[in-house]
């Protein structure tokens, strides 16, 4: 057997060495030479020999007019977990790759064991690939898992990072549906880079791929998320598969949203909201009555009514305004667009007279939850005033203290601007028995939505 052999080649301007440099020769970038098996190991196919015209000798294909392209409807794998094949779109698709990325700790192996536990339970063939976790230990998690998904301990696993011999065991076992937990453990021996290599993790992604659309098995690629938020490395990983979730919150909250970054089989703009208990991933389906319930109705609380995908979401944010001895001030948010608030605080102090000027501000969204639209805006905007002046919102009549909700884009000029789904967004709020809700329909002034709910001075006894 012809010793394999590796190039390295620049993804930016294609020069390929023999060796790995931490600076492309060709380019001078650095930190771009990915490793890709050269030619004596793609050996095989498409040896035409040296100088022949492009294509001669190859076989022709076919194209097919396509409205005579079949399309057989293949049936959705459901995993049994509601929030994540509403994500999906309606389930799995066989032969299609779904990548899962999340931070450490936040849950992925779990809510995979889940979906895998369901389908088992199902009657379908799963299996799941662990490079992370021995048998022993998956075994541990599946009995925590066993109240919330019967087939828990009817998933065949597979310690293994070998990529050959996963694939061997692919072709073997035929399952209809794989987990690869993660992408990141996987090597392929063929290559020189570690697990987890631009390289690798690509070529890992590439050859289940192959295997995976040749035998029509859903696969779910479990992948680590830097810090910043990114997939860990192959960000060429969310090209090549068809649907991008990604699971997040903070870990030490127990909520966690999933949301679907990419989908080729469905739409980008669903979430999932799940709590993690000792049992497992619960679905929070009432996500908006708990919030409601916990929020406090204190100076700089208010309720935002979001909208989380295509699903209305009140949530509560709040706000707390003290004096700082740091220069420049703090801005911290959590859950929240830090530039949104930047450009809240500006419009505020301009706008509406009321400036943050040498103080911290702190806003957050309760219970860990992330909320970048625009429409969260005006919350911000609304909590950082109530806190500001110590006063709590009042939408009852004669400004009585009742939880405010509330919505809408700020423009620069202090103007509230429409966002998407009013209508929604207000049902929702009616439907927790939020009676005053501020909007760009209600008000068309920062200035004037403040005046609404915000009673001038803090009362004596407070
Ligand atoms: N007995 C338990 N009770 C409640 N929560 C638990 C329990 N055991 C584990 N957890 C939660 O499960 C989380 C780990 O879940 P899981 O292993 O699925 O995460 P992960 O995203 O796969 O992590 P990794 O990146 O390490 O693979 C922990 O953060 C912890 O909060
Ligand atoms: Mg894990």
């Amino acid at each position: 057997m012809a010793r394999p052999t590796t190039v390295h080649v620049c993804s930016e301007c294609g020069h390929s060495t023999v060796r790995w440099h931490g600076q492309c020769p060709g380019c001078d970038a650095w930190n771009t030479l990915v490793e890709e098996r050269g030619p004596a190991a793609a050996a095989g196919r498409g040896r035409g020999g040296g100088t022949a015209a492009p294509g001669k000798g190859a076989r022709a294909g076919t194209p097919t007019r396509l409205a005579d392209v079949s399309t057989e409807r293949v049936p959705r794998l459901l995993t049994g977990i509601g929030e994540l094949d509403r994500v999906l779109g309606g389930g799995l698709v066989p032969g299609s790759l779904v990548l899962l990325g999340g931070s450490p700790g936040i849950g992925k192996s779990t809510l995979t064991n889940m979906a895998m536990g369901n389908l088992a339970a199902a009657g379908r063939r799963t299996l799941y690939v662990s490079g992370e976790e021995s048998a022993a230990q998956i075994r541990l998690r599946a009995e925590r898992l066993i109240g919330a998904t019967t087939g828990a301990l009817d998933v065949p696993v597979l310690a293994e990072t070998d990529l050959d011999t996963i694939l061997a065991t692919l072709r073997a076992e035929r399952p209809e549906v794989v987990v690869i937990d993660s992408v990141q453990t996987m090597h392929a021996a063929d290559l020189t880079g570690a697990p987890g290599s631009v390289g690798q993790v690509r070529e890992t992604a590439a050859r289940i791929m192959q295997v995976a659309k040749a035998d029509g098995i859903a696969v779910l690629l479990v992948g680590h998320v830097t810090k910043e938020g990114a997939l860990a490395g192959p960000r060429v990983l969310e090209h090549l598969v068809d649907c991008v979730l990604q699971f997040e919150g903070e870990r030490e909250r127990t909520y966690r949203t999933l949301r679907a970054l990419k989908n080729r089989f469905g739409s980008t703009n669903e979430a999932g909201v799940f709590e993690m208990r000792s049992g497992g991933l619960v679905e929070v389906l009432d996500a908006s009555a708990r919030f409601v319930a916990e929020a406090t109705g204190k100076p700089g609380s208010v309720i935002l009514a979001a909208m989380e995908g295509s699903r209305p979401l009140l949530v509560e944010v709040q706000a707390l305004v003290s004096p700082s001895e740091l220069v420049p001030p703090r801005r911290v948010v959590n859950g929240l667009d830090r530039n949104r608030l930047a450009l809240v605080l500006a419009v505020l102090g301009r706008h509406a007279g009321i400036g943050a000027g040498s103080a911290d501000v702190f806003v957050n969204v309760v219970g860990g939850v992330r909320v970048e639209e625009p429409g969260a805006d005006l919350a911000i905007a609304l909590a950082v005033a109530s806190a500001t002046r110590g006063v709590p919102l009042a939408g009852g009549p004669g400004g009585a203290p009742r939880p405010v909700a509330c919505f809408g884009e700020l423009g620069l000029t202090g103007e509230l601007r429409t966002v998407g789904h009013a209508d929604r967004r207000a049902a929702e709020a009616a439907k927790f028995g939020l009676r005053h809700v501020v909007s760009p329909e209600s008000a068309p002034t920062l200035r004037e939505a403040i005046r609404a709910v915000l009673p001038a001075r803090a009362p004596q006894a407070a």
